[in-house]
């Protein structure tokens, strides 16, 4: 495992940068200094204990959040300085999976699903149709337009909730907690989904304590704490790590 100042070294094509980021929340000091590096279709597996500041490393790459210092680039673009005008450009391709799914209520799924492509497209009703015909297909939804969410399982509204989070094409995904409180069969349909998406090229940061699903989609992992990713790796270099934080928090212990 190597220490997060040189991990960074020959990763490629860079999509998402942290540096230097600092953020306070009154009088405590939750980032101290975060400094990672996303490569372009890369899953990121971010880890750390409630309250490290995973949530708002998430909310703060679509500008939801703004440090006191530091930068946050997208395509090598620091997003802290934007205006809310460009904020909703960087949102249309960076997607935020919320943990409950945040679907409508009142709407069935297709409408769900239509109201950011009307929203934020131009397309026709008949494209809107394809597409949600398509997303649905491909994630095994098919079948479900009509129905409103209340009549679909917690999981189910989760995959949807997701299908919709996606549906504006992004480069990059982000996953708080997505399988949260799910059964092993949803469980795995998400990181089918998380998968399927990699293929695309999809750029992904997953936030969970969910170790079997971070194994499963990440290529490399981050372990946040005391206010800095205090290590950054690969599974194969985790397992041969001396780091003695990781693996304890990967094996459960207190760190
Ligand atoms: N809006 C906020 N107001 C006050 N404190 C906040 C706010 N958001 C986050 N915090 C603080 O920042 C810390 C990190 O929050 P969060 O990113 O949600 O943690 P995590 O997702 O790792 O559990 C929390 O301990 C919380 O006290
Ligand atoms: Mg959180």
């Amino acid at each position: 495992m190597a220490n997060a100042s040189n991990a960074d070294k020959g990763i490629g094509d860079v999509k998402v940068e942290f540096r230097g980021f600092k953020k306070r929340f009154g009088s405590k000091l939750v980032h101290k200094d975060v400094s990672f590096k996303v490569r372009k279709g890369e899953c990121l597996g971010l880890l750390g204990g409630s309250g490290a500041g995973k949530s708002v490393i998430l909310r703060s790459m679509i500008g939801l959040e703004k440090p006191d210092e530091g930068q946050v680039l997208i395509d090598g673009v620091d997003i802290v300085p934007m205006k809310e005008q460009e904020l909703i450009d960087v949102r249309k391709k960076v997607a935020y999976v919320f943990q409950n799914g945040a679907l409508f209520d009142s709407m069935s799924v297709y409408e769900n699903l239509a109201y950011p492509l009307r929203a934020h497209t131009k397309l026709t009703e008949d494209e809107i149709r394809r597409r949600i015909k398509e997303q649905l297909e491909e994630f095994g939804l098919e079948g479900n337009e009509n129905v409103m969410p209340a009549n679909l399982s917690g999981g189910m509204q989760k995959r949807v909730g997701l299908a919709r989070s996606i549906i504006l094409q992004p480069s990059v995904v982000l996953y708080d907690e997505p399988t949260a409180g799910l059964d092993p069969y949803n469980t795995i349909r998400i990181q089918e989904m998380i998968l399927r998406l990699k293929t695309k090229g999809v750029t992904s940061v997953f936030v969970t304590h969910d170790m079997p699903s971070v194994f499963a989609v990440c290529d490399r992992i981050a372990l946040l704490l005391e206010g800095r990713i205090q290590s950054i790796g690969t599974r194969a270099e985790l397992e041969t790590s001396t780091d003695s934080h990781l693996n304890r928090f990967v094996r459960g212990e207190e760190i």
